[in-house]
């Protein structure tokens, strides 16, 4: 089947056509339309304007979307529309709601809503040397789940497709938030994720005095639970001591940033393994923007062979932890094929049930959808 999927939960709008078989899928389009530039000068999203940016670029990105799946495939009729209800901005998610409902109305064709957390961990699903096969489910059950991106940072435990735990999560700010923070202390521009890690490659730990040691903040709480926002507090107050006399200088802030993403790195690998060695995880699944970076990638893959080597690490590539729409279709997939979401918000615009299907900015994985 076809699915075409609209993705505008925070400040990306992506329109992915996906082409999924039983056992394969095939990307025939994938269209993000990122608007970092637009919020850089406010150093994080600023709702409403991202709101009409979405209004404004969801045609565009619709047209693009449905060229190239007309170049990579002679027949792109689309059996489905998907659209991400929450969690996210919720003047983002109502955009996409509205213009898939429109969409799906005009080609009287099923909407089915898609849940943003559960799309981050079954991007996945989108192919590489560690794809995950839908027929392994003996194999990668239970799961424990990582999802870190600029608005969540949650441990999920996965028992089967549809079926989630939260085991914890963040009490403040989320892990990408933090990233973002600091970035905008450092006036490094948002988002703050990529920044902090190029300027902390930079830095070499071997051939440097290392000074600077933020907290870890929970790392040893028993709970699964996160916090982030007193290592943003102690960056500022360490940069504010810092320049009382002089400014940074190029070395200090690669110091600041090394530490910085080390610390946040510290605390999801200690309470990821944990959660996966107390629920004998077969598996450990990471998803979400903040997957994309390097280290977190090196230090998680290390870590799980040394202390956990019967758990199977996945990790998306890069490029599907941040926001896309084939995440979305991968998602809607599978609840279109075990028929999760009641018939009749399938049958648009003959059933009724697509009514019920609105923005939810707080919507949660282990809740029901509709
Ligand atoms: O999943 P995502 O695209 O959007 C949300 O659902 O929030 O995640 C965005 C977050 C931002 O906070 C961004 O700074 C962070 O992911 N991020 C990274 C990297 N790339 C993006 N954080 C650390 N390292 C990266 N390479
Ligand atoms: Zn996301």
């Amino acid at each position: 089947m076809k699915i075409l999927a609209i993705e505008t939960s925070c400040d990306d709008t992506s329109i992915a056509i996906l082409d999924i078989k039983k056992h394969r899928l095939e990307i025939l389009s994938n269209i993000v339309s990122s608007q970092a530039k637009l919020h850089a000068k406010y150093g994080g999203v600023f709702p409403s304007l991202a709101k009409r940016e979405h209004q404004k670029n969801l045609p565009l990105v619709l047209k693009k979307a449905l060229q190239e799946a007309r170049s990579a495939s002679r027949r792109t009729k689309i059996d489905a529309i998907a659209v991400t209800i929450g969690p996210g901005l919720e003047p983002c998610l109502w955009t996409g709601i509205n213009f898939a409902k429109e969409l799906a109305e005009k080609l009287k064709k099923p909407l089915i809503p898609v849940n943003h957390i559960e799309a981050h961990i079954l991007a996945n699903f989108v192919g590489g040397n560690s794809k995950l096969q839908i027929t392994n489910s003996k194999k990668i059950f239970p799961a424990v789940c990582l999802v870190v991106s600029g608005g969540h940072t949650q441990l999920i435990l996965m028992k089967n497709f549809g079926k989630y735990e939260i085991l914890g999560e963040t009490r403040d700010d989320a892990a990408g938030e933090c990233f973002d923070k600091v970035a905008r202390i450092l006036g490094l521009g948002y988002p703050g994720g990529p920044v902090i890690a190029a300027e902390a490659a930079k830095y070499n730990i071997q051939h440097t005095k290392y000074r600077i040691r933020l907290p870890r903040p929970m790392i040893n709480t028993k709970d699964y639970d996160f916090s982030f926002s007193g290592l943003k507090t102690a960056v500022l107050y360490l940069v504010k001591n810092m320049t009382s006399k002089k400014r940074l200088n190029k070395k200090e802030i690669q110091e600041i940033c090394f530490e910085t993403q080390q610390a946040i790195i510290d605390v999801l690998i200690r309470k990821t393994l944990k959660a996966a060695k107390n629920h004998k995880a077969k598996s450990i699944i990471l998803g979400g923007g903040v997957a994309a970076n390097k280290e977190l990638r090196k230090q998680f893959k290390e870590k799980v062979s040394k202390e956990i080597p019967y758990s199977k690490l996945y990790i998306p590539n890069s490029k599907f932890c941040t926001d896309n729409a084939v995440m979305a279709a991968i998602s809607a997939s599978f609840h279109f094929k075990k028929k999760k979401t009641p018939k009749e918000n399938l049958r648009f615009p003959t059933g009724q049930g697509w009514k019920k299907i609105v923005a939810d900015a707080n919507l949660r994985i282990d809740g029901k959808i509709l």
